[in-house]
């Protein structure tokens, strides 16, 4: 071994722990709760797809695909970037946790809820009001808020899962709250929750495209076929 790369070893030894505690401690709790969120999975390959995107394909650009289960896989795969998006996905956990942020770290204060809208006594609604509020501070811009606030039921959550999986979930009407594909459709398009995730307040990035084209897409999946992908 040369005199340099018994060096550049020795340098590395000490300057990896250094270098990751300068880290750690510079950006404080916002690495921890990141790596915190990817080693519980929870930004699957899909979520960051959605983190990703910067919006969303129009329902045209999809007529190319000769394949009918093909192009609807395609569209539902486009709608995915919506569905699986923090703004959705945080309330929708499989653990009856929420989750915030785009790095879907764990709800601060920590909050396990089996009912919908409220944990532990205290309703999501005390601190979540009827519309977005600002605080004025730099940390926390906004608290989100929307009438009804609540946690997605067990049955409904997605967090972990493919986009093939959710896909299957959410035509299963044991699981969807016994809704027809047409109801799937109506919900993603008008729910005020799901509206919610275009105006999510100051501080948070809203989900790509707009609502609309997110419902027309759903829309053109369903009269595919609905089919899902692997
Ligand atoms: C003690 C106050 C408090 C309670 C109670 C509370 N929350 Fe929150 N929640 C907050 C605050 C503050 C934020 C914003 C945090 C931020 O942006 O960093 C937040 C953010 C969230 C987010 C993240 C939004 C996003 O996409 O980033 C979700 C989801 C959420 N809360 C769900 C719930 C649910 C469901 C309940 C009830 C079961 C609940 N919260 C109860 C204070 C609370
Ligand atoms: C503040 C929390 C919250 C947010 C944000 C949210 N949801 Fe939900 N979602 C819920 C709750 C609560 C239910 C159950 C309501 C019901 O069954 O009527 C639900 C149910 C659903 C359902 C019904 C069927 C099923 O299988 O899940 C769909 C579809 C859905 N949400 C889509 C979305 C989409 C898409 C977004 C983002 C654009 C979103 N949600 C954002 C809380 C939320």
């Amino acid at each position: 071994m040369t005199a340099n790369a018994t060096k550049v070893r020795r340098t590395a030894r000490w300057a990896a722990p250094v270098l990751a505690t300068v880290a750690v401690a510079a950006l404080g709790t916002y690495v921890a709760e990141a790596q915190q969120a990817r080693s519980n999975n929870l930004m699957t390959p899909g979520v960051q797809r959605a983190v990703a995107a910067t919006g969303l394909a129009p329902v045209e650009s999809f007529s190319s695909i000769q394949n009918t289960a093909e192009r609807s896989i395609a569209l539902f795969l486009e709608a995915s970037k919506v569905v699986e998006h923090p703004r959705c996905i945080n309330c929708h956990p499989v653990t009856r946790r929420p989750t915030q942020g785009d790095d879907m770290h764990a709800h601060v204060p920590p909050i396990t809820s089996e009912a919908a809208t409220h944990a532990a006594g205290v309703p999501c609604g005390s601190c979540h009001g009827q519309s977005n509020r600002p605080t004025g501070s730099a940390g926390i811009q906004s608290i989100p808020g929307a009438p009804h606030w609540g946690l997605a039921p067990q049955s409904m959550g997605w967090q972990t899962l493919t986009s093939g999986q959710i896909c299957e979930q959410l035509k299963d009407p044991k699981r969807n709250g016994n809704r027809s594909l047409e109801q799937i459709r109506v919900h993603m398009s008008e729910d005020h929750l799901v509206a919610w995730a275009w105006h999510p307040g100051q501080g948070r990035t809203p989900a790509p495209g707009t609502q609309e084209q997110f419902g027309s897409l759903i829309a053109a999946w369903i009269a595919t076929g609905a089919h899902c992908p692997k």
